[in-house]
């Protein structure tokens, strides 16, 4: 979309969530919170978007390469770090869409459906709202008798009546730019607080006969605003339903949603299931027809390929899993490349970190792992090769195709029946 422009407000310090990291950098389902945010943005087909940063800056910078980042020095609230982006959008005329950084919720369609509401309704501000059972902490939406939003009100300058307004601001708003920074000019400073804040901007649009209107979303859950950890805690806990909601779409059974932990970036084939008490993190690719758990944990930059079945108690971490192969029963393989039709046997155990360094184990196609082998990585096991039970076999060893490794620490008996019967 070329004539709009997408801010993120990141700059706050997020004092709330009483911690010594930026609260948009709280990791959520294996992502920073900002970049679910700017996901949202992305996915709505916004190219350009800038970035408000200050607290830590430096910090969130690394997050953000690519990006257009603006920096607001001092936190002087929302609409102060909005202003900050005065030169950025110098010239430029169209919709400024606004979202606050700390609400990685959001969906896409709703990003959509604001923008075109903006659009038909051609007015100065456009904003997001819901209806809340508990609107606790959130700016309260004021409407005059013909139903006409007329201000937005902070909790903290609430009246008893206006505390008990549902309908709250989600922080996302469409702007017409030539009118936001106009008004955005007039803001006056919140002595009590020290902040200019963005929500004024209604109150000045409606004295100048400026059109305001708001769409209230049908999932208030989605504008979750990340300022304590308790938020942090609820909106881990609404992405995590909707993302298993979004696997079960594709195909995938899942036994019981309630124990299923599934990270942003997963992706999962059909056909495959998925036990209780299983733990996915972020970047994992499970392929078709295989089958997960119950009781383990399938650890970031993992693959496993189609027809594969993980059981209980197994971590994997880091590795690449061929299809077809069996790890059952408690085994722990990181930074593993295992071929295809391997099995591997119960309580396997790749030693893949030698106090300094990670580092990996090869498993050829067909191999067969006895139970309770330690593989100390570097090290690599051949095509058709087997361990007997109990085998250790020592990092820079390599056991050739087909051949049978025995003891502690491991030695090769000359003749594989397994690879003679290939
Ligand atoms: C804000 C809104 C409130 C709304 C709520 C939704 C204002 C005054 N209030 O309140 O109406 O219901 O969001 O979640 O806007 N930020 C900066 N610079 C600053 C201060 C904040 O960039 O100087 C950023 C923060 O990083 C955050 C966002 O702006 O991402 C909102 O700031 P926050 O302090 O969380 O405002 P709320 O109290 O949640
Ligand atoms: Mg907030």
């Amino acid at each position: 979309m070329k004539d709009i422009v997408g801010v993120i407000l990141a700059a706050g310090e997020g004092t709330r969530m009483k911690s010594a990291v930026p609260k948009v950098l709280h990791n959520l389902w294996g992502m920073p919170v900002l970049l679910h945010t700017i996901r949202a943005l992305k996915c709505a087909g916004i190219d350009r978007i800038i970035v408000v940063v200050g607290y830590k800056s430096e910090r969130i910078k690394e997050h953000l390469k690519g990006f257009e980042i603006v920096t607001q020095k001092e936190l002087l609230g929302t609409a102060d770090a909005l202003y900050r982006t005065r030169k950025a959008l110098f010239g430029f005329d169209g919709t400024v869409l606004v979202v606050c950084a700390d609400a990685p919720l959001i969906k896409t369609d709703t990003i959509l459906k604001l923008i075109h509401m903006h659009r038909d309704e051609q007015a100065a501000c456009s904003l997001l709202s819901a209806e809340l059972r508990d609107p606790t902490g959130y700016g309260r939406i004021i409407r005059n008798d013909e139903g006409e939003v007329v201000r937005i009100v902070e909790e903290n300058d609430a009246s008893i009546y206006q505390r008990v307004v549902p309908e709250v601001n989600s922080g996302a708003y469409c702007f017409d730019s030539k009118k936001l920074f106009a008004a955005l000019d007039e803001i006056m400073l919140r002595p009590k607080r020290g902040e200019y804040y963005l929500t004024d901007t209604i109150d000045f649009f409606k004295r100048h006969k400026d059109k305001v209107v708001a769409h209230a979303t049908d999932d208030p859950s989605e504008i979750i605003g990340i300022n304590s950890r308790n938020d942090l805690a609820l909106a881990h806990d609404i992405l995590r339903k909707r993302i298993i909601e979004e696997i079960i779409s594709g195909g995938v059974t899942v036994i019981d949603p309630g124990t299923t932990f599934i990270s942003s970036n997963v992706t999962i084939g059909q056909d495959t299931i998925i036990y209780p008490f299983v733990f996915i993190e972020a970047d994992v690719n499970i392929g078709k027809n295989c089958s997960v758990g119950p009781f383990c944990r399938i650890r970031s930059s993992t693959t496993i390929e189609d027809d594969t079945r993980i059981g209980n108690f197994v971590e994997i971490t880091r590795s690449h899993i061929k299809r077809g192969t069996k790890i059952n029963h408690f085994s722990y393989l990181g930074d593993a490349a295992v071929g295809s039709k391997v099995n591997i046997g119960a309580g396997t155990i790749t030693a893949n970190y030698n106090g300094k360094s990670k580092n990996k184990t090869f498993i050829g196609n067909d191999a067969f792992i006895g139970s309770g082998t330690i593989l100390i990585a570097p090290v690599r096991i051949g095509d058709y090769a087997t361990t007997g039970a109990g085998c250790v076999v020592p990092k820079g060893k390599d056991i050739p195709k087909g051949s049978v490794a025995i003891g502690v620490p491991a030695r090769i008996l000359k003749k594989s029946k397994r690879s003679h019967s290939k």
